[in-house]
Protein backbone atom coordinates (compact mmCIF):
# COMPACT_ATOMS: atom_id res chain seq x y z
CA UNK A 1 0.00 0.00 0.00
CA UNK A 2 1.56 3.43 -0.98
CA UNK A 3 1.85 6.22 1.38
CA UNK A 4 -0.97 8.66 1.17
CA UNK A 5 1.38 11.71 1.19
CA UNK A 6 3.54 11.88 -2.14
CA UNK A 7 7.66 12.73 -1.88
CA UNK A 8 8.55 15.83 -3.16
CA UNK A 9 12.39 14.83 -2.77
CA UNK A 10 13.75 11.75 -2.90
CA UNK A 11 17.36 10.62 -1.74
CA UNK A 12 18.50 7.07 -2.95
CA UNK A 13 21.58 5.10 -2.99
CA UNK A 14 22.68 6.07 0.20
CA UNK A 15 25.31 3.71 1.65
CA UNK A 16 25.69 4.15 5.28
CA UNK A 17 22.13 6.01 6.03
CA UNK A 18 22.33 7.23 9.71
CA UNK A 19 19.27 7.59 11.06
CA UNK A 20 19.95 8.17 14.69
CA UNK A 21 16.24 6.19 15.48
CA UNK A 22 16.75 4.81 18.96
CA UNK A 23 16.96 5.87 22.74
CA UNK A 24 17.15 9.22 23.28
CA UNK A 25 18.97 10.48 24.90
CA UNK A 26 21.30 8.23 23.56
CA UNK A 27 23.57 7.12 26.97
CA UNK A 28 26.76 5.03 28.02
CA UNK A 29 26.82 2.36 24.76
CA UNK A 30 24.05 3.56 23.05
CA UNK A 31 25.93 6.06 21.80
CA UNK A 32 27.88 4.16 19.18
CA UNK A 33 24.26 3.11 17.73
CA UNK A 34 23.59 5.21 14.67
CA UNK A 35 20.95 3.37 13.83
CA UNK A 36 22.48 2.74 10.47
CA UNK A 37 21.00 1.28 7.38
CA UNK A 38 23.35 0.35 4.75
CA UNK A 39 21.50 0.89 1.20
CA UNK A 40 18.96 3.31 2.39
CA UNK A 41 16.84 6.09 0.91
CA UNK A 42 14.75 9.00 2.15
CA UNK A 43 11.29 10.34 1.25
CA UNK A 44 10.70 13.64 2.47
CA UNK A 45 7.07 15.07 1.98
CA UNK A 46 7.18 18.84 2.18
CA UNK A 47 9.11 19.70 4.82
CA UNK A 48 8.90 16.26 7.03
CA UNK A 49 10.34 12.61 6.76
CA UNK A 50 7.76 10.66 4.78
CA UNK A 51 9.90 7.67 4.93
CA UNK A 52 13.48 6.42 6.23
CA UNK A 53 14.76 2.76 5.56
CA UNK A 54 16.20 0.06 2.93
CA UNK A 55 16.25 1.36 -0.59
CA UNK A 56 13.83 -1.66 -1.92
CA UNK A 57 11.27 -0.64 1.02
CA UNK A 58 11.36 3.15 0.75
CA UNK A 59 10.78 3.20 -3.30
CA UNK A 60 8.18 0.40 -2.67
CA UNK A 61 5.55 2.05 -0.78
CA UNK A 62 6.25 5.87 -1.86
CA UNK A 63 4.58 7.54 -4.84
CA UNK A 64 6.27 10.77 -6.17
CA UNK A 65 4.70 14.26 -6.53
CA UNK A 66 4.85 15.72 -9.61
CA UNK A 67 8.12 17.85 -10.03
CA UNK A 68 9.52 15.40 -6.74
CA UNK A 69 13.17 15.87 -6.48
CA UNK A 70 15.46 12.93 -6.97
CA UNK A 71 18.69 12.89 -5.31
CA UNK A 72 21.21 9.98 -6.08
CA UNK A 73 23.35 9.81 -3.02
CA UNK A 74 26.54 7.95 -4.81
CA UNK A 75 26.75 5.48 -1.86
CA UNK A 76 27.79 8.14 0.18
CA UNK A 77 26.78 9.27 3.75
CA UNK A 78 23.63 10.43 5.09
CA UNK A 79 23.06 11.95 8.68
CA UNK A 80 20.42 14.26 10.03
CA UNK A 81 21.25 18.27 10.03
CA UNK A 82 24.05 18.59 13.10
CA UNK A 83 22.68 20.50 15.98
CA UNK A 84 24.83 23.05 17.70
CA UNK A 85 24.02 23.33 21.02
CA UNK A 86 26.27 26.15 22.31
CA UNK A 87 27.26 29.19 20.71
CA UNK A 88 27.71 33.22 20.79
CA UNK A 89 27.26 34.02 16.81
CA UNK A 90 26.09 38.04 17.58
CA UNK A 91 29.37 39.77 17.79
CA UNK A 92 31.17 42.70 15.50
CA UNK A 93 34.65 42.25 15.18
CA UNK A 94 36.68 39.29 15.40
CA UNK A 95 39.35 39.49 18.32
CA UNK A 96 42.74 37.90 16.10
CA UNK A 97 44.78 40.23 18.27
CA UNK A 98 44.46 37.71 21.15
CA UNK A 99 44.85 35.05 19.77
CA UNK A 100 48.24 36.50 18.95
CA UNK A 101 48.73 37.52 22.44
CA UNK A 102 47.81 34.36 23.82
CA UNK A 103 50.46 32.14 21.83
CA UNK A 104 52.72 34.95 22.68
CA UNK A 105 52.03 33.87 26.70
CA UNK A 106 49.30 35.27 27.57
CA UNK A 107 46.33 33.56 29.11
CA UNK A 108 42.48 34.35 28.68
CA UNK A 109 42.19 35.87 32.06
CA UNK A 110 45.17 38.32 31.74
CA UNK A 111 43.52 39.90 28.69
CA UNK A 112 40.16 39.36 30.18
CA UNK A 113 41.40 41.43 33.08
CA UNK A 114 43.53 44.36 31.20
CA UNK A 115 40.18 44.84 29.54
CA UNK A 116 40.25 42.97 26.88
CA UNK A 117 38.23 39.84 25.73
CA UNK A 118 34.41 39.79 26.19
CA UNK A 119 34.36 43.42 27.65
CA UNK A 120 36.03 44.37 24.45
CA UNK A 121 33.25 42.57 22.09
CA UNK A 122 30.96 44.57 24.59
CA UNK A 123 32.46 48.26 23.62
CA UNK A 124 32.39 47.15 19.74
CA UNK A 125 28.96 45.47 19.84
CA UNK A 126 27.29 48.79 21.47
CA UNK A 127 28.45 50.82 18.62
CA UNK A 128 27.69 48.69 15.32
CA UNK A 129 24.49 49.13 14.32
CA UNK A 130 21.42 45.97 14.38
CA UNK A 131 21.97 46.27 10.27
CA UNK A 132 25.41 45.52 10.48
CA UNK A 133 25.26 42.91 13.42
CA UNK A 134 23.05 40.92 11.21
CA UNK A 135 24.89 40.60 8.18
CA UNK A 136 27.75 39.38 10.03
CA UNK A 137 25.73 36.84 11.82
CA UNK A 138 24.17 35.99 8.77
CA UNK A 139 27.14 35.12 7.64
CA UNK A 140 28.29 33.22 10.25
CA UNK A 141 25.34 30.88 9.92
CA UNK A 142 25.79 30.40 6.39
CA UNK A 143 28.94 28.82 7.37
CA UNK A 144 27.74 26.67 9.95
CA UNK A 145 25.07 25.46 7.37
CA UNK A 146 27.54 24.62 4.69
CA UNK A 147 29.10 22.47 7.57
CA UNK A 148 26.38 20.68 7.66
CA UNK A 149 24.66 22.64 10.88
CA UNK A 150 20.71 22.91 10.42
CA UNK A 151 19.93 24.14 14.37
CA UNK A 152 21.38 26.37 16.59
CA UNK A 153 21.39 27.37 20.20
CA UNK A 154 22.47 31.12 19.92
CA UNK A 155 23.42 33.53 22.80
CA UNK A 156 23.54 37.07 23.45
CA UNK A 157 26.14 38.06 25.96
CA UNK A 158 28.21 41.02 23.87
CA UNK A 159 25.72 43.88 24.79
CA UNK A 160 25.71 44.09 28.48
CA UNK A 161 22.67 46.73 29.01
CA UNK A 162 18.89 46.21 28.72
CA UNK A 163 19.12 47.92 25.51
CA UNK A 164 21.99 46.46 23.51
CA UNK A 165 21.05 42.46 25.20
CA UNK A 166 17.68 43.46 23.90
CA UNK A 167 18.88 43.79 20.13
CA UNK A 168 21.19 40.97 19.92
CA UNK A 169 17.90 38.61 20.98
CA UNK A 170 15.87 40.94 18.28
CA UNK A 171 18.31 39.74 15.71
CA UNK A 172 18.53 36.38 17.04
CA UNK A 173 14.83 36.01 16.61
CA UNK A 174 14.59 37.59 13.05
CA UNK A 175 17.22 35.89 11.82
CA UNK A 176 15.24 32.75 12.38
CA UNK A 177 12.33 34.26 9.80
CA UNK A 178 15.80 35.57 7.06
CA UNK A 179 17.69 32.79 6.66
CA UNK A 180 17.55 28.71 7.17
CA UNK A 181 19.12 27.73 10.13
CA UNK A 182 16.68 27.37 13.14
CA UNK A 183 18.50 29.62 15.85
CA UNK A 184 17.10 28.72 19.97
CA UNK A 185 17.35 31.90 21.72
CA UNK A 186 19.21 32.14 25.25
CA UNK A 187 19.83 35.58 27.25
CA UNK A 188 23.45 36.13 28.47
CA UNK A 189 23.40 39.21 30.33
CA UNK A 190 25.37 37.31 33.29
CA UNK A 191 28.56 36.76 30.61
CA UNK A 192 30.78 39.78 31.98
CA UNK A 193 30.81 42.45 34.36
CA UNK A 194 30.45 45.57 31.76
CA UNK A 195 33.10 48.12 31.81
CA UNK A 196 30.29 51.00 33.68
CA UNK A 197 30.27 48.65 36.84
CA UNK A 198 33.39 46.94 37.72
CA UNK A 199 33.09 49.28 40.82
CA UNK A 200 29.76 48.34 41.44
CA UNK A 201 28.97 45.09 40.57
CA UNK A 202 26.00 44.40 42.71
CA UNK A 203 24.13 47.18 41.09
CA UNK A 204 24.88 45.27 37.55
CA UNK A 205 23.30 42.13 39.21
CA UNK A 206 20.86 43.88 40.46
CA UNK A 207 20.03 45.11 37.09
CA UNK A 208 20.15 41.84 35.74
CA UNK A 209 17.60 40.49 38.12
CA UNK A 210 15.06 43.43 38.94
CA UNK A 211 15.33 44.69 34.43
CA UNK A 212 16.97 42.99 31.76
CA UNK A 213 15.92 39.11 32.95
CA UNK A 214 11.99 40.29 33.41
CA UNK A 215 12.00 42.45 30.27
CA UNK A 216 13.64 39.61 28.21
CA UNK A 217 11.16 36.65 29.81
CA UNK A 218 7.88 39.25 29.23
CA UNK A 219 8.83 40.03 25.98
CA UNK A 220 9.71 36.47 25.11
CA UNK A 221 13.05 36.97 23.68
CA UNK A 222 14.80 34.22 25.23
CA UNK A 223 14.06 30.65 26.26
CA UNK A 224 17.26 29.64 27.91
CA UNK A 225 18.91 31.87 30.42
CA UNK A 226 23.20 31.47 30.35
CA UNK A 227 25.77 32.47 32.92
CA UNK A 228 29.87 32.59 33.01
CA UNK A 229 30.11 30.93 36.22
CA UNK A 230 33.84 31.09 37.26
CA UNK A 231 36.18 32.43 39.67
CA UNK A 232 36.91 36.26 38.86
CA UNK A 233 33.22 36.54 37.03
CA UNK A 234 30.23 35.29 38.75
CA UNK A 235 30.80 33.26 41.71
CA UNK A 236 28.68 30.76 42.85
CA UNK A 237 26.51 32.76 45.06
CA UNK A 238 26.07 35.56 42.44
CA UNK A 239 24.45 32.46 39.96
CA UNK A 240 22.67 30.96 42.44
CA UNK A 241 20.90 34.28 42.79
CA UNK A 242 20.17 35.41 39.11
CA UNK A 243 19.96 31.72 37.95
CA UNK A 244 17.00 31.81 40.70
CA UNK A 245 15.60 34.73 39.25
CA UNK A 246 15.73 33.69 35.60
CA UNK A 247 13.76 30.33 36.77
CA UNK A 248 11.12 32.35 38.48
CA UNK A 249 10.75 34.18 35.31
CA UNK A 250 9.96 31.08 33.21
CA UNK A 251 13.31 30.60 31.48
CA UNK A 252 15.29 27.55 31.38
CA UNK A 253 18.88 27.13 32.80
CA UNK A 254 22.26 26.92 30.89
CA UNK A 255 25.44 27.70 32.45
CA UNK A 256 29.01 28.07 31.58
CA UNK A 257 30.50 25.80 34.58
CA UNK A 258 34.31 24.55 35.76
CA UNK A 259 35.74 26.11 32.53
CA UNK A 260 38.98 27.67 33.10
CA UNK A 261 38.72 26.52 37.04
CA UNK A 262 36.66 24.45 39.47
CA UNK A 263 33.80 26.78 40.10
CA UNK A 264 31.29 24.66 41.24
CA UNK A 265 29.08 25.30 38.71
CA UNK A 266 27.80 22.12 37.71
CA UNK A 267 26.80 20.54 41.09
CA UNK A 268 24.98 24.10 41.00
CA UNK A 269 23.45 23.00 37.56
CA UNK A 270 22.58 20.02 38.83
CA UNK A 271 20.80 21.59 41.86
CA UNK A 272 18.39 24.12 40.04
CA UNK A 273 17.52 21.43 37.18
CA UNK A 274 19.15 23.15 34.45
CA UNK A 275 19.28 21.40 30.80
CA UNK A 276 22.43 21.71 30.35
CA UNK A 277 25.95 22.78 32.25
CA UNK A 278 28.69 23.33 29.78
CA UNK A 279 32.78 23.31 29.29
CA UNK A 280 32.90 21.33 32.24
CA UNK A 281 36.72 20.83 32.02
CA UNK A 282 37.70 21.10 36.19
CA UNK A 283 34.17 19.37 36.98
CA UNK A 284 34.38 17.61 40.52
CA UNK A 285 33.74 14.28 40.97
CA UNK A 286 30.64 15.42 42.68
CA UNK A 287 29.76 17.44 40.21
CA UNK A 288 29.77 14.46 37.85
CA UNK A 289 27.40 12.69 40.19
CA UNK A 290 25.30 15.63 40.45
CA UNK A 291 24.42 15.87 36.75
CA UNK A 292 23.94 12.37 36.24
CA UNK A 293 21.29 12.24 38.64
CA UNK A 294 19.75 15.54 37.83
CA UNK A 295 20.13 14.74 34.08
CA UNK A 296 21.85 17.59 33.39
CA UNK A 297 23.06 17.51 29.56
CA UNK A 298 26.65 18.18 29.68
CA UNK A 299 27.60 20.31 26.52
CA UNK A 300 31.54 19.96 25.87
CA UNK A 301 33.73 22.06 23.92
CA UNK A 302 36.74 20.57 23.10
CA UNK A 303 37.29 23.82 20.56
CA UNK A 304 37.64 26.06 23.53
CA UNK A 305 40.66 24.17 24.86
CA UNK A 306 41.95 23.77 21.34
CA UNK A 307 42.12 27.50 20.46
CA UNK A 308 43.06 28.49 24.07
CA UNK A 309 45.94 26.17 23.12
CA UNK A 310 45.02 24.64 26.86
CA UNK A 311 46.72 20.95 28.17
CA UNK A 312 43.29 20.00 30.13
CA UNK A 313 40.04 18.69 27.99
CA UNK A 314 36.59 17.57 30.13
CA UNK A 315 36.96 13.93 31.20
CA UNK A 316 34.36 12.86 28.37
CA UNK A 317 34.62 8.82 28.69
CA UNK A 318 34.42 9.01 32.88
CA UNK A 319 31.02 11.47 32.28
CA UNK A 320 29.64 8.95 29.50
CA UNK A 321 30.43 5.90 31.85
CA UNK A 322 28.88 7.82 34.67
CA UNK A 323 25.56 8.02 33.13
CA UNK A 324 25.61 11.83 31.86
CA UNK A 325 23.91 12.94 28.61
CA UNK A 326 26.98 14.01 26.83
CA UNK A 327 26.66 16.62 23.62
CA UNK A 328 29.37 18.28 21.70
CA UNK A 329 29.20 22.05 20.33
CA UNK A 330 31.65 24.22 18.86
CA UNK A 331 30.70 27.89 21.38
CA UNK A 332 31.81 29.79 17.93
CA UNK A 333 32.73 33.33 19.74
CA UNK A 334 35.31 36.31 18.69
CA UNK A 335 37.11 35.21 22.00
CA UNK A 336 37.83 31.79 23.15
CA UNK A 337 36.61 29.37 20.07
CA UNK A 338 36.16 30.77 17.00
CA UNK A 339 35.12 27.69 14.33
CA UNK A 340 31.77 27.29 12.61
CA UNK A 341 32.39 23.90 12.32
CA UNK A 342 30.93 20.78 14.04
CA UNK A 343 32.97 18.15 11.97
CA UNK A 344 36.72 20.39 13.38
CA UNK A 345 34.72 19.53 17.06
CA UNK A 346 34.39 15.76 16.03
CA UNK A 347 37.68 15.47 15.33
CA UNK A 348 39.40 17.45 18.44
CA UNK A 349 36.47 14.86 20.62
CA UNK A 350 37.97 11.92 18.89
CA UNK A 351 41.42 12.53 19.66
CA UNK A 352 41.10 14.73 23.44
CA UNK A 353 38.08 13.18 24.98
CA UNK A 354 38.79 9.37 23.18
CA UNK A 355 35.15 9.13 21.33
CA UNK A 356 34.60 7.24 18.73
CA UNK A 357 33.14 8.42 15.79
CA UNK A 358 29.64 7.27 16.53
CA UNK A 359 29.78 8.28 19.88
CA UNK A 360 30.41 12.19 18.70
CA UNK A 361 27.71 11.62 15.99
CA UNK A 362 25.35 11.16 18.62
CA UNK A 363 27.23 14.17 20.55
CA UNK A 364 25.66 16.96 17.57
CA UNK A 365 22.36 15.16 16.86
CA UNK A 366 20.11 13.01 19.01
CA UNK A 367 22.19 14.32 22.70
CA UNK A 368 22.21 18.17 21.13
CA UNK A 369 18.75 18.30 20.79
CA UNK A 370 18.50 17.19 24.36
CA UNK A 371 21.00 19.85 25.20
CA UNK A 372 18.12 22.39 23.97
CA UNK A 373 15.14 20.82 25.47
CA UNK A 374 13.87 19.18 21.90
CA UNK A 375 15.07 15.13 22.76
CA UNK A 376 13.28 13.14 20.36
CA UNK A 377 12.10 16.12 17.97
CA UNK A 378 15.05 16.83 16.00
CA UNK A 379 18.59 15.19 15.71
CA UNK A 380 16.61 12.03 13.71
CA UNK A 381 15.59 11.09 10.23
CA UNK A 382 11.89 9.31 11.69
CA UNK A 383 9.15 9.83 9.92
CA UNK A 384 6.72 13.01 11.04
CA UNK A 385 9.82 14.54 11.76
CA UNK A 386 11.29 17.90 10.23
CA UNK A 387 13.16 16.89 7.07
CA UNK A 388 16.84 18.34 8.27
CA UNK A 389 19.31 15.94 6.60
CA UNK A 390 23.18 15.88 5.12
CA UNK A 391 24.91 14.39 2.49
CA UNK A 392 28.48 14.04 3.28
CA UNK A 393 31.22 13.45 0.18
CA UNK A 394 32.24 10.19 1.91
CA UNK A 395 31.48 6.47 2.42
CA UNK A 396 32.62 5.95 5.49
CA UNK A 397 30.86 7.90 8.57
CA UNK A 398 34.41 7.31 10.36
CA UNK A 399 35.79 10.09 8.21
CA UNK A 400 34.77 12.76 9.38
CA UNK A 401 36.97 12.74 12.38
CA UNK A 402 39.67 11.24 10.28
CA UNK A 403 40.17 14.23 8.00
CA UNK A 404 40.32 17.36 9.17
CA UNK A 405 39.95 21.08 8.80
CA UNK A 406 38.20 20.17 5.31
CA UNK A 407 34.64 20.44 4.43
CA UNK A 408 33.16 16.81 3.87
CA UNK A 409 29.72 18.05 3.33
CA UNK A 410 28.08 17.63 -0.43
CA UNK A 411 24.52 18.62 -0.06
CA UNK A 412 22.20 19.94 2.93
CA UNK A 413 18.80 20.13 3.40
CA UNK A 414 16.77 21.94 5.47
CA UNK A 415 13.02 21.83 5.95
CA UNK A 416 12.96 19.56 2.73
CA UNK A 417 14.91 22.44 0.68
CA UNK A 418 18.01 21.87 -0.69
CA UNK A 419 19.65 24.91 1.08
CA UNK A 420 23.61 24.22 -0.16
CA UNK A 421 24.94 21.84 -2.77
O1 LIG B 1 32.26 30.09 26.19
N1 LIG B 1 33.16 31.63 28.74
C1 LIG B 1 32.52 32.55 28.32
N2 LIG B 1 32.15 32.76 27.07
C2 LIG B 1 32.87 32.30 25.94
C3 LIG B 1 34.01 33.18 25.61
C4 LIG B 1 33.53 34.48 25.13
C5 LIG B 1 34.60 35.42 24.64
O2 LIG B 1 35.78 35.30 24.96
O3 LIG B 1 34.18 36.31 23.88
C6 LIG B 1 33.20 30.84 26.12
O4 LIG B 1 34.37 30.43 26.19
FE1 LIG C 1 30.41 29.77 25.50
Amino acid sequence: MPLKKKATLLITNIGQLITMNGPVPRLGDSMNDLGLINGGAVAVAGEEILAVGESEAVEGKVDLAEGCIAIDAGGGVVTPGFIDSHTHPVFSRTRENEFEMRIMGKSYMDIANAGGGIRASVRDLRETSKAELTKKTTTRLHTMLSYGTTTIEAKSGYGLSTESEIKSLEIINNLNETQPIDLIPTFLGAHEVPDEFREKRKDYIDLLINEMIPKVAEEKLAEFCDIFCEKDVFNIEESRKIMKAAQKHGLKLKFHADELGASDGSELAAELGAVSADHLVHISDNGIKAMAEAGTVAVLLPGTCFSLGLKDYAPARKMIESGIVVALSTDCNPGSSYSESLPMIISLAGLNYKLTAAESISAVTVNAACAIDRGGKIGMLTTGLIADIVLWKINDYRELPYHYGVNSVHKVIKGGKIVIG
